[in-house]
C-alpha cells in the first residue's frame, strides 16, 4: 500500500528508535527526538522550508556517525539512503536528505561546515542546539566518559583545529571540547529562532565553566 509522508516519518522514527535506543554516549534516541522537535520548531518560522526533508534528515542524521565508525564519514549517508530507498520517493528527496547528513557535522573550529540548503541549515541548527546548554553539558561528559577521556587537565590547552582529520583525531580532555566547539556554536547558527535559544544556552555554559574552574581551585 502507498505510504503517506506521515507514515514514512513514523516508520523512520520507529527504525531510528530501535537502532539508537539505550546508546550511552549522548547519541541515543532521545538526542534524535530532541533534534527532531527542535527542527520542527525552527521550521515553523521558515515557511519556504520543505518540512518532510527536514524531519527525515533530523531523524536519520546520526545513525552511522563517523565518531563511532573509525572516522568513516560515508557510513551515515549510506545507511540513510538504504533506508529511504524502500519508499519509492523521488531521487531528489532522497539525495537532499543524504546531502544534509553528509554536510551536518562539525569539522573543527577553523574549518567550514557550511550547509548547501535551507533545510540543511535548519537541521544543523537543531542538532547544534542539543550540543549546548544543560543537555549539551550532560552529553559532552557522557561522550567523554564513553571515550575514556579525562574531565580536565590544566596542562592540555584547547586547540582550534584547522582540519577535520585533526579534529577527529583529538583525544583531549572533555573541558577542551567547550573551547574547541561548544562555545563557538551560538555565532554559527543560521536561523533567527535557533540564535535566540542558543544565546541563553551559551550563557548557561559560561556560568558552568566559571564554577567548574572556581571549584577546581577550591574557591567556591
Ligand atoms: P556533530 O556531528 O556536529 O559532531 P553530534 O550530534 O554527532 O554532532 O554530537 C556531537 C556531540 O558529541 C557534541 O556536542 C558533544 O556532546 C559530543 N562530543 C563530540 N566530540 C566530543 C569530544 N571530543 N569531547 C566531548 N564530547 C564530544
Ligand atoms: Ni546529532
Amino acid at each position: 500500500m502507498h505510504k503517506t509522508k506521515d507514515d514514512i516519518i513514523a516508520a523512520t522514527a520507529e527504525h531510528v528508535q530501535l537502532l539508537l535506543r539505550g546508546e550511552g554516549s549522548g547519541h541515543d534516541w532521545w538526542h534524535i527526538y530532541r533534534v527532531w522537535h527542535n527542527a520542527k520548531h525552527i521550521a515553523a518560522s521558515e515557511p519556504e522550508a520543505n518540512t518532510f526533508v527536514v524531519e527525515l534528515a533530523a531523524l536519520l542524521h546520526d545513525i552511522g556517525d563517523h565518531k563511532f565508525h573509525n572516522g568513516d564519514e560515508t557510513v551515515g549517508p549510506r545507511l540513510a539512503k538504504e533506508w529511504l530507498d524502500q519508499f519509492g520517493l523521488p531521487a531528489s528527496t532522497v539525495n537532499h536528505v543524504v546531502t544534509i547528513i553528509q554536510e551536518i557535522s562539525f569539522k573543527g573550529a577553523g574549518t567550514s561546515s557550511a550547509m548547501s540548503t535551507e533545510e540543511g541549515c535548519i537541521v544543523q541548527d537543531a542538532d547544534r542546539l542539543d550540543a549546548i546548554g544543560a543537555v549539551g553539558i550532560a552529553r559532552t561528559f557522557a561522550f567523554g566518559g564513553h571515550m575514556s577521556r579525562q574531565l580536565y587537565d590544566p596542562a592540555i590547552e584547547p586547540v582550534l583545529h584547522t582540519s577535520f582529520e585533526a579534529y577527529k583525531a583529538s583525544t583531549a580532555p572533555t573541558i577542551n571540547h567547550f573551547y574547541e566547539k561548544l562555545l563557538l556554536l551560538k555565532d554559527r547558527m543560521h536561523t533567527k529562532t535557533a540564535r535566540k535559544i542558543a544565546e541563553k544556552r551559551h550563557q548557561y555554559m559560561e556560568e558552568f565553566l566559571r564554577k567548574f574552574f572556581a571549584e577546581w581551585e577550591g574557591l567556591e
